[in-house]
């Protein structure tokens, strides 16, 4: 696993997947490594995605040949609304273009605007084990949380696995959470390459931000949700008064005690990390570990230095608001450019499956 900070990994290697791929037979290989990633149209994005995943995202950029999609065909595998999933996927494409996903650099699209994606997903059904899918952690909370447990979302992780071997993709910047099925993706690129005598998906391995893990302001034993409710999240495009109200209220503990913070105030000052220079940081740490610091003041100054790296990424997506045709014009064109590279891919991988007209020739 590679972590952002680690600067040295994270340069680019100038050849392609080169621990599991030294001569890729077909398709022409990306010149920079490839990056893939995807986020659920929840309808908003919060901090916990932004810091966790999104921000690398958009570091990424640099260096990587990046490739970002919006997950439509993972969103309907839990109760949802038919109506409302167009605005959210348009909406989400908003969110990333505000962060800083570049069109011209990146290609951003649609899951459901590439086809390819359900057909390698169910190619590797017959790739992945059974068991193993009954193991992934996030199906068992998640099938708690449903009246209806739909096979959709027994089969989620096979689905995310098609869209980052679709690319061939190397390297998947994720939270915490995502780290199950990422070595699940790896069993089966295995398992597919071991079977069909060809190394042709390489083994992708997760990035990790500062942040893989941000808790809920309501309870931070918890990972930062939507599907807690309300108030254990906090949107990124939220009204100020409400990112106030939730950040002063977040739990934190009856005062500094030893070295070891509690949930809630190590996570109040993660935030701060990712958002204050580092001089605040370390005064306010440095009162943390002399026993002086007020909560109250903490809470001020994390509110005052997240509003501040909020700013300009909620005023882009203001402005975004207004051009949603430009939006569904840059989601057009990434879809066809997606589709370019996995309908090269699917074609090889048709071959050594030995389905498709092709096969009969
Ligand atoms: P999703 O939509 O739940 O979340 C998007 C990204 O945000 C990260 N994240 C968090 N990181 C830190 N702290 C948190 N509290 C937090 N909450 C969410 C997630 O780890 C994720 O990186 N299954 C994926 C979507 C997906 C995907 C893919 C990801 C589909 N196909 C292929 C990577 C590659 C998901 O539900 O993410």
């Amino acid at each position: 696993m590679i972590a952002f900070g680690d600067s040295k990994r994270l340069l680019p290697h100038s050849n392609f997947n080169s621990n599991s791929n030294p001569n890729p037979p077909s398709g022409s290989p990306p010149l920079r490594e490839r990056v893939f990633s995807g986020i659920q149209p929840t309808g908003e994005l919060h901090l916990g995605n932004y810091f966790g995943a999104i921000r690398t995202w958009v570091h990424l950029q640099e260096g990587y040949d990046c490739v970002y999609c919006i997950v439509d065909y993972h969103a309907i595998t839990v109760d949802y609304d038919p109506k409302e999933l167009p605005r959210r996927t348009l909406a989400m494409a908003m969110d990333l273009l505000a962060c800083g996903i570049d069109p011209e650099r990146s290609i951003l699209f649609v899951q459901s605007h590439v086809p390819e994606h359900t057909e390698l997903a169910w190619i590797f059904n017959c790739f992945a084990s059974y068991g193993d899918l009954t193991r992934m952690t996030q199906f068992k909370e998640k099938a708690k949380e449903e009246e209806f447990v739909s096979a959709g979302l027994f089969d989620y992780p096979v689905l995310q696995a098609a869209d980052i071997l679709l690319y061939r993709a190397s390297r998947v910047p994720v939270g915490e959470d995502q780290l199950q099925h990422l070595e699940l993706t790896r069993d089966i690129a295995r398992r597919f390459n071991h079977r069909l005598g060809e190394e042709f998906f390489p083994e992708p391995e997760p990035i990790l931000s500062e942040a893989p893990r941000i808790m809920s302001p309501a309870d931070p034993t918890q990972k930062m949700s939507k599907s807690l409710g309300e108030k254990h999240y906090i949107g990124l495009m939220e009204p100020e008064d409400s990112i106030y109200r939730k950040i002063r209220t977040a739990v934190t503990d009856i005062g500094p005690r030893g070295s070891e913070m509690s949930p809630g105030v190590r996570n109040l000052f993660l935030i701060l990390k990712l958002t204050a220079p580092e001089g605040v940081y370390r005064e306010l740490e440095g009162e943390y570990h002399e026993g002086s610091l007020k909560y109250i003041k903490l809470k001020e100054v994390v509110y005052e230095h997240l509003m501040e790296h909020l700013r300009p990424i909620r005023e882009r997506r203001q402005k975004l608001e207004e051009e949603p045709d430009q939006v569904r014009e840059i989601l057009q064109e990434g879809a066809a450019r997606a589709r370019a590279i996995a309908q090269e891919n699917m074609r090889r991988v048709r071959e050594l499956v030995g389905v498709g007209a092709g096969a009969l020739r």
